[in-house]
């Protein structure tokens, strides 16, 4: 079974993009082998520190080389990729050999896709998205979801998915499988 390591681009207990990708995970079970990536000791980046890679920069090479895909669940933070999570990216689309910088990296040639839960900035923050995820070298699945956050979470921190964007989700989980049987 192909293994799809989920992104969940916010840190914050009760995240509603979290919330989002345990409805992926019901997409996906029985299809693909689910884990998520703890990222939360990354540090920001500095070149001075690649030459003795951090224990965990290496643990999030480690578990990104031995999936076959990554699936983002990403915030928008004023209309942009948070920075966290562009800094995890920086991370892993660096050459794993310094000696040679074109070399390969932990996440390229991966299955990569990604899902947007936010209340503005979607479109924005997709399109910088399929521009990194190419950059990088990854194979970018776009086939994506878009979700605003439900008002009753503000309040009780529940994020529902609405019936679209569980339909989405589907085919988004879809998608990805598809890529990686292709
Ligand atoms: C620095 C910062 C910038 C934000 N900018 C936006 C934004 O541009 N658009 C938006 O819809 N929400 C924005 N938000 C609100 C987040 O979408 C909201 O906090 C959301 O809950 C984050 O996802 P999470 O629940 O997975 O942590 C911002 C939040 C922070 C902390």
């Amino acid at each position: 079974m192909s293994k799809v390591l989920f992104i969940v681009g916010s840190l914050r207990q009760g995240s509603f993009n979290h919330q989002l990708a345990a409805d992926a995970e019901k997409a996906l079970a029985g299809k693909a082998e689910v884990s998520y990536l703890d990222w939360s000791q990354v540090p920001v980046f500095s070149q001075d520190l690649e030459g003795q890679t951090p224990a965990s920069v290496q643990a999030v090479r480690d578990a990104v080389a031995a999936a076959d895909a990554v699936w983002i669940f990403s915030p928008v933070y004023n209309f942009a990729i948070p920075g966290s999570v562009k800094n995890l990216l920086d991370w892993l689309s660096r050459a794993v050999d310094l000696s040679d910088p074109t070399g390969p990296s932990a996440i390229n040639g991966k299955v990569t896709t990604v899902s947007l839960v936010a209340n503005g900035g979607h479109d924005q923050v997709a399109d910088q998205y399929r521009t990194l995820m190419s950059f990088i070298r990854t194979n970018f699945v776009d086939q994506l979801t878009f979700s605003r956050v439900n008002d009753s979470a503000w309040a009780d921190g529940k994020f529902i998915a609405s019936e679209e964007v569980s339909t989405d989700l589907s085919k988004q989980a879809e998608a990805l499988l598809a890529a990686l049987n292709a």
